[in-house]
């Protein structure tokens, strides 16, 4: 009998300990709660306290309230936070050149081909590559393709000749704005809107989720839909957390990714079309639509960027994607 009551009390300290102390995935990142990646974040952490009934708290930190771009790779790294879904563009910083594919323009004639790569192989390869760095990568994130802002008249390419544009840090982009005469500025995503507010920057580039969630239409006058390049994500995971976590978690946060991932990817398009709306409304900024021809103007001028990249990024697998798009 004693010992019964003593088996129980034992349980019910256990069962209120691990109640008490759930384990905490802190999840950093830099846009807005209101956009592709910040609202595929909510869903994770719901869908994680959710399914595992509490044992697990996801703290999600927006708008680089925690740490800023290039910190938030290096605290992931070290453990001070558990989860992060990084812009694609900012994985050259780690050495990860080939991450650099999904940044040469229009290199995805396609929704279909970008989500092939994604999902498939290639996608699977690339996310491989991190476990070298102490990372795990789980998913790929869309948010969408991306236009090209100016507070000078833009249609053109030749439009931003000498202007200064803030890029992410990335090489390819670097050699895409290169292309077009422009002067590279690589900043912080929130350094973003202070940089076009007092000129240091003359304009940038992002998908319009992006854009009109930190209000640049407010402080830049021309927006061409240019679509010339791609912005995605990869959601990853400190490796030495994910790997040491109970099986039984992992299994269920897994699904939890994937469920977010469904949603994000459901999401990120109809997002980006009701920002570009919101942007055509806003007073003090043009949003230029491009003719066919204007298109293919700016195709031809960027065409010369994948030949320049093909020392740094895997020539075979910018063929690998080449050909998904035959
Ligand atoms: C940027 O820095 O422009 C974007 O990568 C921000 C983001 O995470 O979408």
């Amino acid at each position: 009998m004693v010992k019964t009551i003593l088996v129980l009390v034992v349980s019910v300290l256990a069962t209120s300990l691990a109640q008490a102390a759930p384990i905490v995935i802190k999840f950093s990142h830099v846009v807005a709660p209101n956009t592709p990646k910040g609202i595929a974040a909510l869903e994770f952490k719901r869908l994680a306290e959710m399914r595992t009934k509490g044992r697990v708290r996801v703290d999600i930190y927006p708008n680089a309230s925690l740490y800023k771009d290039k910190d938030e790779l290096e605290a992931l790294q070290l453990g001070a936070v558990q989860m992060l879904a990084p812009s694609l563009a900012k994985f050259g910083q780690l050495g990860l050149k080939d991450y650099e594919v999904f940044d040469l323009p229009y290199i995805f004639p396609s929704e279909k081909v970008l989500h092939e790569v994604t999902q498939g192989e290639i996608g699977h390869a690339l996310l491989d590559q991190l476990s070298s760095r102490g990372i795990l990568g789980l998913a790929f994130w869309d948010n969408g393709f991306k236009v090209m802002s100016s507070n000078s008249p833009l249609r053109l390419p030749s439009d931003l000749k000498n202007k200064r544009m803030r890029i992410q840090p990335s090489r390819t982009l670097e050699a895409q704005m290169n292309e077009l005469g422009a002067i590279s500025v690589p900043l912080a995503f929130s350094d973003v809107y202070p940089a076009l507010q007092s000129g240091l920057v003359d304009g940038t580039e992002n998908p319009p989720s992006n854009f009109y969630t930190q209000r640049m239409q407010e402080v830049q006058k021309y927006v061409a839909v240019t679509n010339h390049g791609y912005l995605g994500y990869a959601v990853i995971v400190n490796k030495k957390f994910w790997t040491s976590l109970p099986g039984d978690l992992r299994v269920i946060l897994e699904q939890c990714i994937a469920d977010a991932t469904q949603k994000n990817n459901d999401e990120a398009a109809k997002l980006n079309k009701a920002a570009l709306d919101a942007i055509r409304k806003s007073p003090g900024v043009q949003v230029v639509d491009l003719t066919p021809q204007e298109r293919e103007t700016w195709r031809k001028a960027l065409a010369p960027v994948q030949v320049k990249m093909e020392g740094r990024i895997d020539r075979n697998l910018i063929e690998q994607i080449k050909s998904l798009s035959e």
